[in-house]
This record gives structure tokens, C-alpha cells and sequence, in this order.
């Protein structure tokens, strides 16, 4: 496989572009360093780089793309929608149209207020909340990566230069599947929870009644319970995970894929809160969510098509399915090179992660580099393993095809040292203090 196109843009990225990206889970620290491809286009389940290799994907925009790149009945609407004009000086017909399509989904929500990225929408949650209650700290769940660009979550990363400290001290954390680290919480903050926010599931699933334990404390303690959906939201359930759970939050956070890759997000609760940033009420007002292109016609055009293919087709049972036949595939593998103890594949099937260890069973980013090195030489992209409607049986078995293949030189790594296989300097993870990066 050639990058030579790819590799002669890095240093332009970088130079016009900080981290050379817009988004530092898809940055070249990210990848290896020879082998730093910029997608040129896409189509289903595969994308072609600047040199024309072609690559089953397994990253789906983060998570954005559920149905498949370039779908086309979502572009034919976001097309039409176009043509029509995509931003007015009063709100479009679309706005009503879509907003009855998503809370049809949705059956715990009252009312919704769309946006274009997922912070816009947990940060309005959080806003909202603090009116609501009056209360001033936020508690947001330290086993999820992430939740917003906004200070209240950035604050509590490695990341939180330029934030400062008194921010900082208004969000605390809580363990997921931990209740006790919930009630400690409440404990130490009393009365000053205005919110909880967490993802309904990441890796583990809820137990022994987590989530309905939450919802009681937080009704118990006049706390607002958010569930961010941006992940679970269009994967899990056609509701969510609070249909899938039949837990119903007060609000919830929605992005990621409801609009199939077009920026689209969703902030919806319940009336009694979401109205409070609206005209009819009495009580002080509250900027929940506002922009000049929340409610772009195509982008909501888009949201309305893919909700009508998540609908009319069955297109959670695929995404269920095709990653069970994945992870069946993929323990096959490990289990053919005797990886169990390095290899693992975390999360629901239509949503899965692998994490790597070393000889010595450490959580390795150099394996984790030599994975991503392997599998990319064999035609994929795969820093994570999440399915969509359009990978296939033939995707599916071509990829667990190539990961056997990887596993194989994963395997002479481990015994033999990683130095002789691995051909770059490994990757490294996003929220660290300080770059250690340099170009080439
Ligand atoms: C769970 C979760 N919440 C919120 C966000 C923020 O969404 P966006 O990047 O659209 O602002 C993300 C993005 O990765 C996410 O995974």
C-alpha cells in the first residue's frame, strides 16, 4: 500500500491546520506515522485516500455515519432541501416535520431542540439544568471519555489548560456501574448536584440495576438525570438506550448518527425543563440552545430521511447481527493464535473496541500501533471496530480475514520482541498534558 500522496500533505495539514486536523481523535498522533492517509471519498462500509487505496472503514466518522457513507436516499433529501434554501430569517416547515419525527422515537421526551454538534447539546443540558435546580455543580461520569468542548467536561481532562480553576471545581465525578461513588457525591455535595450526566452503557453494561438506581437518587435529591445518547442514541434501540433499558432520563443528548454523518445533534427532555428556554413561561429566561445554522434545512432533511431508513428497514437488527458475526469472527481468531490475553474485544456488538496488551499483559500503545499498522496493510481502517447497515457479510469476513493475518504478526511480535515489526513510533493517547510529537 503507497501513501506517498498522503504523507507529501502532512506537513500542510499542520502548517494551516493545528494537529493537522479538526478533530484530535482522527490526528496523525492517532496513527502510525508513515501511514497517515486523507480520504478523498467514501461509499458504504469503504473509503478511498489521496492515493487511491481503497479501505473497508471500521471508524464510521466517529461514530457518525450508521448507515453508511454517501447513503443515498439521506443525500437525495439533504440535495432537495437544498434547493429549496437552507436558512431563513423565521424558522422552515422542516423544523416541525423533524422534531415530530424524533420525539415519535423518543418516547421519554416532551420537546426537542436541534444543533449541529453534540457539545452544543450536553452543554445546553447542563445549562439548563443548573437553571433548573439552582444549583451550581455538575457531576458527569469519569469512565466516558467524553462529552463536550465546553470548560465544565474539558476542565476535568488532562487537558484543561486555559481553563480555570474555579470552573473546574463545579464538576465531580462519579464510576460507572459504582453507585456508592454516587452517593458519596451526594454526600459531599449536598444539594448541590444540578445534574448527572453519563452514557447509558460504554463497554460494560449496566448492573445491578444502575441506571434505575441513579434515577431514583437523582429523583430522591431533585438532581437532573441526562443520558447522553450521542453513541447508544441510533444504535442500540431506535429509541435509544433508555428504550433499550426502559429507563427514562429527564434529558437526553443526541448527535452521532441521526443524520448519517451530516451535522445534526438533539437536545430533549421533558417539558417542564426544556420549556424554560422557551417564550411561555413567567420564570427568568434561559439560553438553552441557539444558531445561526441549528436548524439548517438539508442537515435536518438528512436527520428526517435517516430516521424513515431506520424505520422502515431493519437496520438496528442488521447492525446487532453483522457485529455478532464480527465478534464471533474475531474471537475465532484470537483464539486461533492464542491472543486471548492480549487481545481484547469490549462493548456491544454494534459497537466494539478492541484494546491490546504486551508480553507482560500491559494495556500496550506500541501493540496497539503494530495492530493498526497490520490491519491498515491489509485494507482497513480500524482503530475501533464499529459496524454499520452497510457492512456486509463480505466486508465482515474480509475483515476478520485481515485481523487473522495481524493477529499472526501480533503473535511473533509478543515472542519475539515488538522492535523487529513495528515501523513507527506508537501512537499515543488523546488527553495527555504535552504533545511528545514530532512530524515525519
Ligand atoms: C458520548 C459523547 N458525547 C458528546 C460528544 C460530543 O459530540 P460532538 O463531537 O458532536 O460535539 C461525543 C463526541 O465524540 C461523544 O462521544
Amino acid at each position: 500500500m503507497d501513501f506517498t500522496k498522503s504523507m507529501s500533505l502532512v506537513e500542510r495539514f499542520h502548517s494551516l491546520i493545528p494537529g493537522g486536523s479538526h478533530t484530535y481523535a482522527k490526528g496523525d498522533d492517532q496513527f502510525p506515522a508513515h501511514m497517515l492517509p486523507y480520504i478523498a471519498r467514501g461509499e458504504g462500509c469503504r473509503v478511498w485516500d489521496a492515493d487511491g487505496n481503497e479501505f473497508i472503514e471500521w471508524g464510521m466518522g466517529l461514530r457518525a455515519v450508521g448507515l453508511g457513507h454517501a447513503y443515498p436516499s439521506v443525500v437525495e433529501a439533504a440535495r432537495k432541501a437544498m434547493l429549496d434554501g437552507t436558512n431563513f430569517t423565521r424558522p422552515s416547515l422542516i423544523e416541525l416535520e423533524a422534531a415530530e419525527a424524533f420525539l415519535d422515537l423518543v418516547p421519554g421526551a416532551d420537546m426537542v431542540k436541534f444543533s449541529k454538534d453534540g457539545s452544543d447539546a450536553t452543554s445546553g443540558a447542563v445549562r439548563v439544568s443548573r437553571a433548573y435546580t439552582g444549583r451550581d455543580m455538575v457531576a458527569r461520569c469519569v469512565n466516558h471519555p467524553f462529552f463536550a468542548v465546553d470548560d465544565w467536561f474539558i476542565g476535568t481532562t488532562p487537558m484543561s489548560a486555559g481553563i480555570p480553576e474555579v470552573v473546574r471545581e463545579l464538576t465531580a465525578t462519579f464510576r460507572y456501574n459504582d453507585i456508592e461513588s454516587v452517593e458519596q457525591l451526594f454526600e459531599q455535595y449536598p444539594d448541590r448536584l444540578a445534574c448527572l450526566i453519563l452514557e447509558p452503557e460504554k463497554y460494560d453494561p449496566p448492573a445491578d440495576g444502575f441506571l434505575e438506581k441513579l434515577r431514583d437518587l437523582c429523583d430522591r435529591h431533585g438532581t437532573v438525570l441526562i443520558f447522553d445518547e450521542m453513541i447508544t442514541g441510533f444504535r442500540w434501540h431506535l429509541g435509544g438506550a433508555q428504550a433499550f433499558y426502559e429507563v427514562v432520563p429527564d434529558l437526553s443528548t443526541w448527535g452521532k448518527a441521526m443524520a448519517n454523518g451530516f451535522s445534526v445533534s438533539a437536545l430533549a427532555g421533558k417539558k417542564e425543563i426544556m420549556e424554560l428556554g422557551g417564550l411561555l413561561h413567567d420564570k427568568e429566561r434561559v439560553f438553552l440552545l441557539s444558531g445561526t445554522h441549528a436548524a439548517e434545512t438539508h442537515g435536518l432533511a438528512a436527520a428526517m430521511a435517516t430516521m424513515k431508513v431506520y424505520r422502515d428497514e431493519p437496520v438496528i437488527e442488521t447492525m446487532w447481527k453483522q457485529g455478532q458475526r464480527l465478534t464471533a469472527g474475531l474471537e475465532r481468531a484470537i483464539a486461533d493464535q492464542d491472543l486471548e490475553a492480549h487481545i481484547g474485544i469490549f462493548g456491544r456488538p454494534c459497537c466494539l473496541v478492541y484494546g491490546t496488551k504486551d508480553a507482560e499483559g500491559n494495556p500496550s500503545q506500541p501493540f496497539r500501533t503494530l495492530f493498526i499498522q497490520e490491519t491498515m496493510k491489509r485494507g482497513l481502517i480500524a482503530p475501533s471496530v464499529i459496524i454499520s447497515y452497510s457492512h456486509d457479510d463480505e466486508a465482515v469476513d474480509r475483515t476478520v480475514e485481515a485481523f487473522h493475518d495481524a493477529f499472526k504478526v501480533y503473535r511473533k511480535a509478543l515472542t519475539e520482541g515488538i522492535d523487529g515489526y513495528l515501523e513507527s513510533r506508537p501512537v499515543q493517547p488523546v488527553w495527555r498534558t504535552h504533545n511528545n510529537y514530532r512530524l515525519g
